[in-house]
């Protein structure tokens, strides 16, 4: 099974950036050890960063006609912002899993606002690198209910 994980703007910075929110280790040595977790599980993951809101509007319509079955998004910013990718996640009809490295609800009021959530299975928050991980089993068990 090939599933996806997308990381939007200013999450490149993973392990620099903000280290009392996001942590200390970057997102790459993260995604390699996750690949490795989930080989034997036979799921491949590609995944992609932008800062640009167009271009991770058409990462996902490139990812459904890829084939890819499911997506770990975190949006960043706009995921409090963004009608345009909410509407680009329903339109694909991919399931999606929304996560935040941090509990965005124990932080500023605008970032309890999530414009993506309605249209995602669900929402992982506060659990560092760990969210995708869970949010890569929420998906698997999402596929096997509805198989
Ligand atoms: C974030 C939370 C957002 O509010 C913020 O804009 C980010 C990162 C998180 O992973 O905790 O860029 O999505």
């Amino acid at each position: 099974m090939r599933l996806a994980i997308i990381n939007g703007p200013n999450l490149g910075q993973i392990g620099s950036r903000e280290p009392q929110w996001y942590g200390t280790q970057c997102f790459e040595d993260f995604y390699k050890q996750l690949q490795e977790n989930f080989t034997e599980a036979g799921i491949s993951f590609t995944y992609f960063q932008s800062n640009s809101e167009g271009a991770l509007i058409d990462q996902i319509y490139q990812l459904k006609e890829d084939g890819v079955e499911g997506v770990v998004i975190n949006a960043g910013a706009y995921t409090h912002t963004s009608i345009a990718l909410r509407d680009c996640i329903k339109a694909s009809e991919l399931p999606f899993v929304e996560v935040h490295l941090s509990n965005v609800y124990a932080r500023e009021e605008f970032r309890h606002k999530s414009m993506l959530a309605g249209v995602c299975l669900g929402s992982i928050s506060g659990f560092g690198l760990q969210s995708y991980r869970l949010a890569v089993e929420a998906l698997l068990s999402h596929k096997r209910r509805n198989k």
